[in-house]
Parts: structure tokens; sequence; C-alpha cells
């Protein structure tokens, strides 16, 4: 099932996200591959559960936007434990379409994380799947790329998305 992806200005992308406590259940695993199915359907390379509307600490990335099924990453109650050297480049998110701004991230990027069965598992990226990792792991304590930029900018796309909404043009 693909779900609609919550836009920013709904409160649930801005919350810490539940610690997901039950593992290898049925509904977990139709669930990840919904993640899965959204992120495609909407042509992203990571997803949070937070952006289609459920607060649990659960992300997917899949760098290769689904050409390489051996690229397909579930993240479970993620944490960044070290984070190495800089990157600088552009940065978009599925829940504030149109925009995009340059970010400033770690250039190789390990988290801890569990899998769907729970066993905990520690993963390295670099370069863009480093990007993802900090993106993604962000969503699930309520941060938004934009927490990252100035606050000038910031404020710019607030008020652009307010136009948007007004004219009823964000949902
Ligand atoms: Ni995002």
């Amino acid at each position: 099932m693909v779900y609609p992806i919550v836009k920013y200005g709904d409160p649930v992308l801005e919350r810490t996200a539940d610690i997901v406590a039950e593992f290898d259940t049925p509904e977990l695993h139709r669930f990840l591959d919904d993640m899965f199915e959204s992120m495609y359907a909407a042509k992203g390379v990571g997803l949070a559960a937070p952006q289609i509307g459920v607060s649990r600490r659960i992300a997917v990335i899949d760098v290769s936007c689904g050409e390489e099924p051996a690229d397909k990453i579930v993240l479970i109650n993620p944490e960044v434990i070290k984070v190495e050297g800089k990157q600088k480049g552009e940065e978009g998110c599925l829940s504030i379409p149109g925009f995009r701004e340059d970010v400033r991230r770690g250039k190789r990027v390990t988290v801890r994380a569990q899998d769907a069965k729970g066993a905990g598992f520690e993963m390295t990226g670099e370069d863009l799947l480093a990007r993802a990792l900090q993106h993604e792991t962000d969503h699930l304590f309520g941060r938004l790329y934009i927490t990252h930029i100035s606050a000038l900018k910031r404020e710019l796309i607030r008020q652009k998305v307010r136009k948007l909404a007004k004219a009823g043009d964000w949902a």
C-alpha cells in the first residue's frame, strides 16, 4: 500500500518518534513493505515513518532507487554513533517538495540500529549514503533538514509554504 506523504507543517514531523519494541511481527513486515512501496512511488531515496504519519522509529533507504535489491536498508531505532569528515551538497525532502538547499553533513557516518527481527547492527556509509543515514535518523528525532540551514533561509521556506498552504497547494 502506498501511503500519502505528510508535508512540512504537520506536527508529526517535528516530534521524536516512539521506540519500536516489537519485532518480526506480520504487521511490522507489512509496514516495511509499505514504506518501501511508498518511497519508490514518491521517487525518494529514503523515507522515515513519521513522513507517512506514523510516529515510530523506522526508516528505509535505497540510494539505488529500486535498481539494486542489495541496497535496500531498514533502520529501526537508529542512532548516529560516528561522524567523520564533512560534505556540503544539495538536499531535499519528500515532506518539503519543491525546495532544495545546501546542507553540511558528515562525509562518513556510522549508525547503530536494529533490523526487522530486532537484531542489532552497525553500518557505515559515505557520501550520498552518509547523507541519507543522517537525514533519515534526524527525521526520527523530529529534525528536518531545514534545521541545518540558516534561520533566514528557513524562514523564507516557511513563508513560501504558508502561502502555498493558503492557496490550497500544500496538502
Ligand atoms: Ni526527508
